[in-house]
């Protein structure tokens, strides 16, 4: 495939409006066009990037016949546009979560693999350029043995958001993270959840994830703090790093007694502070990297970096958190 793939994107508001902008800067993709419902948004868009905007993404499909499509309405209808773009033999890039539902994240596995589609979901934060050189250092056993990630997730409430709670949509950012560096299954979660400003779902967790390798995984994601934080920080018998998501800052706090090579946490003789690192990371666009990757599984037909399934795990878990939190006990994932 060395033409330009046609990509389209549905659902042009928040998110989906960056997928335009970074479509027509790619070099190897031509927009063919976009499908939002709301007339405004299809206007504004239409006057920004000058391509054709469709009411009903149907037609969208039908006229433009894309090779790609990023699927970006609200998540309750994922499945529906998205089963509508694979059943035509579309690749299709679904904005995270894959869908509300386990039953509709496997209905769509299921029909990308009958239609040999690659099938990407958006979780963004793997394409972030400081969790690459994390998942590096951890792979080159920088950090020792691990023994706890710890994400923060924070900001005020988006009143656009009233589909989901904050676990699917702010901690599925998380989970899948935790998930992707942990390198193990989850056994089981628990959780502590509020509701203080969103109408019908949970605005705040503090989560717990026990991982069958030992690690755990805290989490604490609101909608109620008034400063934006992204925040990961990883801690093994090697010392501690701290991700900004934000600005790509990548810092190791060494564990100044660490042996070179310690196989479990029972040898580590000692913590004292130790040199700090800012580590230099190539910083990148993450929604442009996740694109690149999407448009080169596509071209090769191999996996993209996010599939269907690593969104459906972390779709399951988010569910256990919930459910965790609902009924104060442990919940086996
Ligand atoms: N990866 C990230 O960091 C990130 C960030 C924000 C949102 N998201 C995800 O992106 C998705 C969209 O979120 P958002 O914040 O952009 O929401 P939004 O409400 O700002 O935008 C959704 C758009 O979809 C349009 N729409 C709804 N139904 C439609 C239909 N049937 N046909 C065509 N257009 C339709 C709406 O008019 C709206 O413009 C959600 O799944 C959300 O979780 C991901």
């Amino acid at each position: 495939m060395n033409e330009k793939l046609r990509a389209a994107v549905i659902g042009v508001g928040v998110m989906g409006q960056h997928h335009v902008r970074a479509y027509r800067e790619m070099p190897d993709v031509e927009l063919v066009g976009f499908a939002d419902a709301d007339e405004a948004n299809r206007t504004a868009i239409e006057q920004r990037h000058h391509v054709r905007g469709y009411a009903d993404y149907h037609q969208l499909l039908d006229e433009q016949r894309p090779d790609i499509v990023t699927v970006a309405v609200p998540t309750v209808f994922h499945r529906e546009v998205a089963e509508e773009a694979l059943s035509r033999s579309i690749h299709v890039l679904i904005e995270k979560p894959i869908a509300e539902l386990e039953a509709d994240a496997q209905a769509l596995i299921a029909l990308a693999k009958e239609r040999h589609c690659v099938l990407a979901v958006g979780h963004i934060e793997r394409h972030n350029p400081a969790i690459k050189l994390l998942k590096t250092l951890l792979d080159a056993g920088r950090l020792g043995p691990v023994y706890e990630m710890h994400a923060e997730r924070m900001g005020p409430f988006p009143a656009r958001i009233r589909d989901v709670g904050v676990i699917y949509d702010l901690a599925t950012h998380d989970i899948d993270i935790l998930c992707y560096l942990a390198g193990s299954k989850v056994a089981h979660v628990y959780a502590e959840t509020q509701q203080n400003i969103h109408s019908t779902r949970e605005d705040m967790l503090s989560g717990l994830m026990r991982f069958e390798n030992g690690i755990t995984g805290v989490l604490q994601i609101n909608w109620l703090t008034p400063a934006k934080v992204r925040r990961l920080t990883v801690r093994g018998g090697g010392g501690m790093v701290v991700v900004d998501y934000i600005t790509q800052d990548l810092t190791f706090y060494e564990n100044g007694q660490a042996l070179d090579n310690f196989q479990s946490l029972q040898i580590i003789r000692g913590i004292s502070e130790g040199r700090v690192i800012r580590e230099k990371v190539e910083k990148r666009e993450p929604l442009r990297a996740e694109l690149d990757n999407f448009v080169q599984a596509v071209r090769e037909q191999r996996p993209p970096l996010v599939t269907g399934e690593d969104s459906l795990q972390a779709l399951r878990i988010a569910a256990a958190l919930i459910q965790a939190g609902q009924e104060h006990r442990m919940i086996e994932v």
